[in-house]
């Protein structure tokens, strides 16, 4: 069974004062690498506040979206707004947090100076900065490395040093592409919490995972196939529409796996 869900908004919750237009908002988003179409007609809203996940299958195209939705890369078709503005817009950059795949860090800098580096692009007056250095390290549990150079990180360290960097200007959207890979169960409790926290405070955070228990606590969820959203809606709406009682199974019927 497949099917095609235009979402509408999540109610956010109330958690933005200035929640005129959805954070993010993308109209018949359309992206073809070499001549194939990797991404279909994506209509999606998402709302202020909202904790959005978006699961899909390996090579479904989500951090192809993901990176027309930051910004990094031009749709061939439609039309993509975020917080307002029509992207890509430069006003946007210290508004969004955003957190590639692969990390993006310079090796022979120590943790600190990669934030720092980080930092001063974002324009971050001294004293600022050096607070939200020390709570982003401290978030992600590298406070003790800081002095460290990237390239001694292991691949989980490396992970949680670019959510750092995503953190660092407390952005009003976080958009983080599998951003608990590699990174131990225990910590993935805490940078959870962190999120969530981050969320009743109002960011608006997009995620993609291809972990069911965090999908699980999202507000809601995309999934994606193949390149076209083939349902969206809260993990509790998924499972009721599908008949399913866990948000795998859902997952599974929904069409978020190949067959
Ligand atoms: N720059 C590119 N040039 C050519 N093809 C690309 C490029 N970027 C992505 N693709 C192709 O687009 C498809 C979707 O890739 P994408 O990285 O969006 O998948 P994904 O859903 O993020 O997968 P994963 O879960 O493995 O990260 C894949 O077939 C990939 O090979
Ligand atoms: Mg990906």
């Amino acid at each position: 069974m497949t099917r095609i869900v235009n979402s509408g908004m999540g109610d956010g919750g109330g958690r933005m004062s200035d929640a005129g237009e959805p954070a993010i908002d993308l109209e018949r988003v359309g992206r073809s690498f070499d001549g194939r179409s990797i991404l279909k007609d994506v209509n999606l809203r998402i709302g202020r506040g909202e904790l959005f996940g978006l699961l899909g299958p390996s090579g479904s195209g989500k951090s192809t979206l993901i990176k027309l939705i930051a910004g990094i890369d031009k749709p061939e078709g439609g039309r993509i707004r975020v917080l307002g503005r029509q992207v890509p817009s430069l006003a946007l950059l210290s508004n969004i947090g955003y957190m590639a795949q692969s990390d993006a860090l310079y090796g022979e800098l120590s943790a600190k100076e990669n934030l720092q580096f980080f930092g001063a692009m974002f324009k971050l007056p001294g004293a600022r900065l050096a607070e939200r250095l020390e709570a982003a390290l401290s978030t992600v549990g590298l406070s003790s490395d800081a002095g460290k150079p990237v390239a001694r990180f292991s691949g989980g360290m490396k992970r949680r040093l670019s959510l750092a960097i995503a953190l660092l200007h407390e952005p009003e959207l976080l958009i983080l592409d599998e951003p608990t890979v590699g990174i131990d169960p225990v910590l993935r409790v805490s940078i959870w919490s962190s999120l969530l926290a981050l969320r009743e405070r109002g960011t608006t955070i997009l995620l993609t995972t291809h972990v069911m228990d965090e999908a699980d606590r999202c507000d809601r969820i995309g999934l994606i196939r193949e390149g076209t959203l083939t349902a969206v809606g809260s993990p509790a709406e998924l499972k009721a529409e599908s008949g399913a009682s866990t948000i795998e199974e859902a997952f599974i019927r929904l069409g978020g796996e190949k067959r």
